[in-house]
């Protein structure tokens, strides 16, 4: 449980991680390269400990040297997978391309819906069928097996992020030229990239959200790349810093050019954010806040990670401010937990809200499934006078790195008891 004081009144700096969104498909990614590759600016979070923790039973080596990780896949080896493990996360999806492509077929338990939405995976499928991989349901499970072919194709990725970080994947080994249309190209599907491109691979992106592959003869390894930093992480504190700093604080690696939409939504809202140089970027305290909608999209538009986040920010606001949910229908059910706190709001439907006039947030003890919307609860206790519990903060080290250690470290009365 976390227990968050009172009001707090941050000051000084922070530096954002490694983005948990990139570390996760980077590490799959990897299993392509023969031998060893060291990544930088690894967030170190409970997700990333599971996957290796999967990795290692396929004889991956590992090891941390603060947050560098170096992994060694010269002895990979046809052993189960955890299947335990890999239900944990959703993210496991990614296990898909590595794994078929290496042993040509792969067993993992159907990752059903989630607390956000039903999550359906058929992009993810289409995409595999097309280069000749079959699947089949078995109970809860679904089994993928088939051998790559040579030859030109064209996939659409339906914009899914990690439908087109798995095509990815699967395709920069496969001969022939892919072409993934729709493809998603949000920031952490560019770092992919980036890493493939370093091990030689012939990746090129063009405007009209199309990716397109050439097959190379080898991808090398025996290389470092830097895991991008988390644009996610950089815009949750900046709505902190915007209601919850005594004045203002400076974002180190913030991520700026990938959060264009979302600061230009803070500007809206009358809130002053400074450039100051390279990816350093001073928020100051709001005392009045603007009224404004919110409308989340695909990259480059509005993040849905940051949508429960900012919605506290609109709970400050002067007037009526309304969110729109495109990606996710179920994204919006935290709402309820803040009725507790006494927000005024209205559900109109699975995709859209209304928040009403300033509220005084009141005592309350909060819970929430959806890790976003878990943060936006850590937000409103941080702008509260009364002592605020909640619940359930095991799953925040899931995919914040050392979160409650960085608001400490900007005075926040915040402690974890863990219980
Ligand atoms: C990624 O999820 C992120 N997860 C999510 O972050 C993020 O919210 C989401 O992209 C959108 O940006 C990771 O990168 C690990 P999608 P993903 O496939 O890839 C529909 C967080 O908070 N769809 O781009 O699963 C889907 O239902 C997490 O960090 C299909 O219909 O999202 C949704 O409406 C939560 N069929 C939309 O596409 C498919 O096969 C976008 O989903 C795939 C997706």
């Amino acid at each position: 449980m976390l227990k968050v004081k009172w009001k707090a009144s941050l000051s000084w700096e922070v530096k954002i991680s490694g983005s948990k969104n990139a570390a996760l498909p980077i590490i799959w990614a990897c299993l392509l390269l023969k031998w060893k590759i060291k990544l930088k600016n690894m967030p170190k979070i409970k997700d990333v400990e599971t996957f290796l923790d999967i990795i290692s039973e396929i004889w991956v080596k590992y090891s941390w040297n603060k947050n560098s990780l170096s992994l060694d896949t010269t002895n990979i080896k046809n052993n189960k997978l955890d299947y335990k493990k890999i239900k944990k996360i959703r993210a496991s999806i990614f296990l898909l391309s590595p794994i078929l492509h290496i042993f040509g077929n792969i067993k993992i338990p159907f990752p059903w819906w989630c607390v956000i939405w039903r999550r359906p995976i058929d992009s993810h499928l289409n995409s595999l069928k097309k280069i000749w991989y079959n699947y089949k349901y078995i109970w809860d499970d679904i089994e993928i097996s088939g051998k790559l072919k040579s030859g030109d194709k064209i996939i659409n990725s339906s914009f899914s992020v990690s439908a087109t970080e798995n095509s990815i994947i699967a395709n920069v080994v496969r001969k022939g030229q892919t072409i993934l249309k729709n493809a998603a190209l949000e920031p952490h599907v560019i770092n992919l990239i980036d890493l493939l491109k370093k091990a030689w691979a012939d990746i090129k992106i063009n405007y009209l959200h199309e990716i397109v592959i050439n097959w190379v003869e080898e991808l090398r390894s025996d290389f470092s790349f830097e895991v991008v930093s988390d644009y996610i992480e950089a815009g949750t504190f900046m709505i902190i810093w915007a209601l919850a700093s005594k004045e203002y604080i400076d974002i180190a690696n913030a991520r700026i050019s990938d959060l264009y939409t979302f600061i230009e939504k803070l500007k809206e809202a009358w809130v002053k954010v400074k450039d100051l140089w390279w990816d350093v970027l001073r928020v100051y305290k709001c005392e009045k806040i603007k009224p404004i909608n919110i409308q989340t999209n695909i990259f480059p538009g509005f993040p849905t990670d940051l949508q429960s986040p900012f919605a506290i920010l609109q709970t400050q606001a002067n007037g009526m401010s309304r969110i729109h949910e495109v990606l996710f229908e179920w994204r919006l059910n935290f709402l309820v937990e803040l009725e507790k706190m006494w927000v005024n709001l209205v559900l109109a439907n699975p995709h859209e809200a209304i928040i009403f006039w300033p509220n005084n947030l009141r005592k309350a003890t909060l819970t929430s499934w959806d890790l976003r919307a878990w943060m936006a609860m850590v937000i409103a206790a941080l702008i509260t006078e009364w002592k605020t519990k909640i619940t359930k903060t095991e799953y925040i080290y899931r995919w914040y790195e050392d979160f409650v250690g960085k608001l400490k470290a900007l005075w926040a009365d915040i402690e974890d008891t863990k219980g």
